[in-house]
């Protein structure tokens, strides 16, 4: 899998823009806000159908434009690969491969493959455990895009399960009783899948995530990765039943998948309360190039990594060993304080003034 070239169009604060991509490593470099992570976040949109800063449409779309477009030109497996998408601010447009439209936008999931890591994610490891969660779901439908159904019949079930919960007003009468059961069958069985597919791919990143983070962080310490989810002990339908006069009177889904944690540990302490902020931002990278493991291995093909704005966060020697244990593959970064020292890029770009050159 490569990206060779990309068009954007509308698309944040580009106008018209055209840049071109190295095999192997890119370094986009620029001063604050000049539009790097813009650029980053165009390749990410492509794989992922959503930005990875978690911003919506509306402000992927170039201010006072209605349509953004993105084309991507590379090679998968292979064969030549051209994606073109359309965005508006409502949402998702047209998108086609190789010149044949999608039935579905989400049928492009799977076409490009990135894992993007960025300074935010020091909130997968200090933050709650909804990115977490989010974290395995991304790595599960990136490695097999089939699975984004689960993930998408989860939240609706959940939503449409909790609204039933909240109009039962906090009494369980037999026509509460009797839906609830009907929503229950296709939540347990929902739930049960996806929690199988997290838990196994927890067993799976496990030792990838002893050995990334011996190479960023440069120490070998014990990192656990657990899977906690309480109820798959005794089943989801006995889980639900013990604590169904709870969810009445409380009007929301008290067991589940949306419940359960991915439990990280360092020497034996959890990571969330006790790691030093900078074990932190290596375990959240860890995790990333972990992630960038196992997606090779199942696809037989290395994602894109994205750095976007990592080395600014780190000391010198976490930065020096990052880029000596690079994965195979491409890689783009992006910095502001020039090239990291030790960096040897194939290619390197210039943003400045919405646009995008070689110095
Ligand atoms: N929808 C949009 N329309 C027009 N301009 C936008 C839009 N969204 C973002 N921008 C502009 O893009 C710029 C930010 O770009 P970006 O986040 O890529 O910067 P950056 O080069 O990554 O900066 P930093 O080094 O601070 O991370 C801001 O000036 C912002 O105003
Ligand atoms: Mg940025």
């Amino acid at each position: 899998m490569r990206l060779d070239r990309l068009w954007l169009t509308d698309f944040r604060s580009y106008a018209a823009a055209e840049i071109e991509f190295a095999p192997g490593l890119t370094a986009l470099l620029g001063a604050n806000g000049e539009g790097k992570t813009n650029l980053v976040e165009a390749i990410a949109y492509l794989a992922t159908l959503t930005s990875f800063r978690g911003a919506p449409n509306e402000a992927l779309v170039r201010a006072g434009a209605d349509l953004a477009i993105l084309r991507a030109e590379g090679e998968r497996e292979g064969r030549a690969l051209l994606i073109e998408a359309e965005l508006r601010p409502t949402g998702r447009g047209r998108v086609l491969v190789n010149r044949q439209r999608l039935a579905r936008a989400r049928d492009l999931l799977g076409a490009l493959r990135v894992i993007v890591f960025a300074p935010d994610d020091l909130e997968l490891v200090k933050g709650g455990p909804a990115g977490r969660r989010d974290y395995l779901d991304d790595v599960l439908v990136s490695r097999r895009p089939s699975l984004d159904p689960l993930r998408s019949d989860l939240d609706r079930i959940l939503r449409q399960r909790n609204t039933l919960l909240k109009q039962s007003g906090g009494r369980l009468t037999p026509e509460i009783e009797s839906t609830l059961t009907v929503w229950d069958a296709k939540f347990v069985d929902v739930a049960e899948r996806l929690a199988t597919e997290r838990a196994r791919l927890v067993d799976e990143l496990g030792p990838v995530l002893s050995s990334t983070y011996e190479e960023v962080a440069g120490r070998d310490v014990e990192v656990v990765a657990r899977y906690e989810a309480p109820w798959r002990e005794q089943g989801l339908a006995a889980a639900l039943a013990a604590v169904r006069r709870d969810e009445i009177r409380r009007g929301v889904s008290l067991v589940g998948p949306h419940r359960d944690e991915l439990l990280l540990a360092l020497d034996g302490l959890p990571s969330r309360t006790h790691a030093s902020q900078g074990e932190q931002r290596s375990l959240a990278l860890a995790l990333r190039l972990a992630s960038h493991h196992v997606v090779t291995a199942a696809t037989g093909s290395p994602p894109i990594l994205v750095l976007d704005d990592v080395f600014s966060e780190l000391d010198d020697d976490r930065s020096a060993a990052l880029l000596r244990h690079l994965p195979a593959g491409q890689t783009v970064l992006t910095s502001a304080a020039g090239l990291p020292p030790g960096a040897r890029p194939e290619l390197v770009l210039q943003v400045a003034g919405r646009s995008v050159s070689r110095p």
